[in-house]
C-alpha cells in the first residue's frame, strides 16, 4: 500500500523535557512509515536521552551542537531539505525562544532557517502549560502559521494530573499522515473561477453614519489568497475593509452596502465554479436614507426604522447550478450546530464553516480563528485554533476533498 510518509523528509527536533523518551518511539514509527528522519537535539535534550539512541533509530547522524567534531552543522541546508520540521517535545523554554526568534542552539538555528511547515508538540507540567506566558507563546506561534499538536491530558512527570503531556507518538504520526494525505490530493485550481464575498457591509442612514459590524475581511482575504496560490481566478467582493493583497490573480470588487454586494455577486455568480460567502452582511438597512446629515432633535429618543436586506447567499443558492459549490459561514453564540445546520439547508450550501464566539480567538477582527465545518453527508470536522491563513488552508482542503468525493 502506498504510504503517505514514504520518502517524506522530516526534521525532528528534540528539546529538554522528560517527554523526550517518547522521541525514540516517534523516530522508530516515522522510519517504519518510510520517512527519512534527521534528528536535532538541544544540549538539555541530551541529558535525557543519548544521541546514540536516536542515530541508531534514524540511521543517520544526530546534530546536537551548532558544530560537532570540528565541523559546522549546516542548519540552512537542513532547513531547506525538510518537507516538515517537528519540534517534539517542545519545552516551555523552546516555545519562548521560538516566539522571539532567539538562536542559541542547533534546533533554533534550524527553526529560523526552515522553509517548510513547522509542527510543535508542547510538553511540560500543567501549571507551566497554563501560564499566561506559555499560552501567549502558543497563540503567537499558531498565528504565525506554525501548527500545534495539542498536549494531552493525563499524569505528568511531577505526579500531578492535567494538560501538558506530549501527544503520544502514534497521534503525532497520525497528524503528519493527515497533513501529507491532504496536501497530496490533486488540488490544482488552474483556471477555475472562484467568487468570494468578504468583510462587513455598511448601511448608511445619512452621508456620515451607518449601521455596520466588526468584520475585518481577513478571513475572506486569506481564502482568496489560498485559492489564488493554487491557480484559481478569484473575484473577491469586499465590503468596507482595510485588508489588501499584493496577489495579482485576485480581482477585488469594492462595495459598501448589502445591495451593492448582491448586485456585484449576481453578475459574477454564473461563471463561478466555487462561491464562498464569507461576508458578514447586515441583515437590515435603514428604511430611509437622508441626503443631508441628520440633525440632533429636541426629543430624548429617536427611532430608526429598518428594512430587510436581501440574503445574498440564499438568493444565489436558489439558482445554484448542478456543478456549482456554495460554501457559507456562520458566526454563532449559542446552539451552534443546530443553527449552522439550518443555514446549510436553508441557503442550499454544500459546506458551512461555523465559528463560535464562545471560543477564545475565534470570530471577527483578530488574526486567528477556530472553526468546525458541517456538510450534508459527512461528520463535522472540528479544527484547533489557528492563524486565519492556516484556517484558509484547512477550508480549501475540505473543499478539495468534497470535489474529489463528487468525482467518484
Ligand atoms: N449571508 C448573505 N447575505 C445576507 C446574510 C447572510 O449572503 N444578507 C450569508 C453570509 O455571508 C454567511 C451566511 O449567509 O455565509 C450566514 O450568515 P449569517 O449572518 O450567520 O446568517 P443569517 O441568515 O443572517 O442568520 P442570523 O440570524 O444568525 O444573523
Amino acid at each position: 500500500m502506498d504510504n503517505t510518509l514514504s520518502n517524506k523528509k522530516i526534521l525532528l527536533a528534540l528539546t529538554g523535557s522528560i517527554a523526550v523518551y517518547k522521541a525514540a518511539t516517534l523516530t522508530r514509527l516515522l522510519v517504519k512509515q518510510g520517512a527519512e528522519v534527521r534528528v536535532l537535539m538541544t544540549q538539555s535534550a541530551t541529558d535525557f536521552i543519548t544521541p546514540l539512541t536516536l542515530s541508531t533509530l534514524s540511521k543517520h547522524d544526530v546534530y546536537h551542537g551548532i558544530a560537532d567534531d570540528d565541523s559546522w552543522n549546516n542548519h540552512v541546508e537542513l532547513g531547506i531539505w525538510a518537507d516538515v520540521m517537528i519540534v517534539a517535545p517542545a519545552s516551555a523554554n523552546t516555545l519562548a525562544k521560538m516566539s522571539v526568534g532567539l538562536v542559541d542552539n542547533i534546533v533554533m538555528a534550524c527553526y529560523l532557517s526552515a522553509k517548510c511547515p513547522v509542527f510543535f508538540a508542547p510538553a511540560m507540567d500543567l501549571d507551566m502549560y497554563k501560564h499566561a506566558s506559555t499560552q501567549h507563546n502558543l497563540e503567537l506561534l499558531q498565528r504565525r502559521g506554525d501548527r500545534m499538536i495539542k498536549a494531552e491530558y493525563g499524569e505528568l512527570a511531577s505526579g500531578l494530573v492535567g494538560e501538558g503531556r506530549m501527544a503520544e507518538p502514534e497521534n503525532i504520526v497520525k497528524e503528519l499522515e493527515h497533513y501529507f494525505s491532504i496536501s497530496t490530493v490533486d488540488t490544482s485550481y488552474q483556471g477555475i473561477k472562484v467568487l468570494i464575498t468578504a468583510g462587513p457591509t455598511h448601511e448608511h442612514l445619512d452621508p456620515v453614519r451607518f449601521i455596520g459590524n466588526n468584520s475585518s475581511g481577513k478571513m475572506g482575504m486569506a481564502i482568496a489568497e489560498e485559492f489564488c496560490a493554487m491557480g484559481a481566478e478569484v473575484d473577491l467582493i469586499l465590503g468596507p475593509s482595510s485588508v489588501s493583497t499584493d496577489m495579482e490573480g485576485i480581482r477585488i470588487h469594492r462595495v459598501t452596502s448589502a445591495q451593492q454586494m448582491y448586485e456585484s455577486a449576481s453578475q459574477l455568480h454564473a461563471q463561478a465554479y466555487i462561491c464562498v460567502f464569507a461576508a458578514a452582511v447586515a441583515d437590515y438597512r435603514p428604511a430611509h436614507y437622508e441626503n443631508e446629515k441628520i440633525k440632533k432633535a429636541k426629543e430624548e429618543h429617536m427611532t430608526i426604522s429598518l428594512e430587510k436586506n436581501i440574503d445574498i447567499a440564499a438568493e444565489l443558492g436558489s439558482s445554484k447550478g448542478p456543478n456549482q459549490l456554495h460554501i457559507g459561514f456562520a458566526l454563532e453564540t449559542n446552539n451552534e450546530e443546530q443553527n449552522a445546520r439550518r443555514k446549510l439547508t436553508v441557503k442550499n450550501f454544500d459546506l458551512i464553516v461555523m465559528n463560535s464566539l464562545k471560543d477564545k480567538g475565534a470570530g471577527f477582527g483578530g488574526d486567528t480563528n477556530k472553526i468546525t465545518i458541517y456538510s450534508h453527508h459527512n461528520k463535522p470536522i472540528e479544527f484547533e485554533l489557528k492563524s486565519k491563513q492556516a484556517v484558509a488552508e484547512d477550508i480549501v482542503r475540505v473543499i478539495s476533498d468534497l470535489i474529489e468525493e463528487k468525482k467518484k
